[in-house]
């Protein structure tokens, strides 16, 4: 697997999403409550973005008249016909085995350990032995 530096953090605040490109591939990232989800952008049905559709849950109920709310932002739903994904497994609401878009693995790490910039100049290892300045080369 090979790490794609897509963003900035603050690009993505909190109950965002941003639609991002590597080669031909289409993603999209979510910032639910602080917690990154990634899945493909392009929704199986008819092609809508999903990076346009809104996170929410799915409402259940036992009976007419009474829903509840669950799974509050795990679901994105779709911005053209309203089908819903899983936000960390890409699955359709509806029909998980059959209809699905890719999920990807995303992470947030600190700038200086993916680049160490381009001005470098060669270093060499010094120590002292005995009052014997030495020098590895
Ligand atoms: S294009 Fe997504 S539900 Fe139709």
């Amino acid at each position: 697997m090979t790490e794609h530096v897509v963003c900035r953090l603050d690009e993505i605040p909190v109950g965002s999403a941003k639609r991002v490109s590597i080669g031909p591939r289409d993603i999209a990232i979510f910032n639910v409550g602080g917690k990154l989800s990634a899945i493909a952008n392009r929704c199986p049905h008819e092609g809508a973005q999903l990076c346009l559709g809104r996170v929410s849950g799915s409402a259940r109920a036992d009976r007419p008249g009474q829903h509840r709310l669950e799974r509050e932002g795990e679901l994105v739903r779709c911005p053209w016909h309203g089908w819903e994904f899983d936000l960390a497994t890409g699955k359709s609401y509806c029909d998980p085995e059959r209809m699905k878009v890719r999920s990807f693995e995303v992470s947030v790490k600190p700038g200086d350990t993916l680049a160490e910039g381009p001005y470098q100049i060669e270093t060499f290892e010094v120590s002292v032995r005995d009052a014997y300045v030495v020098l590895t080369l």
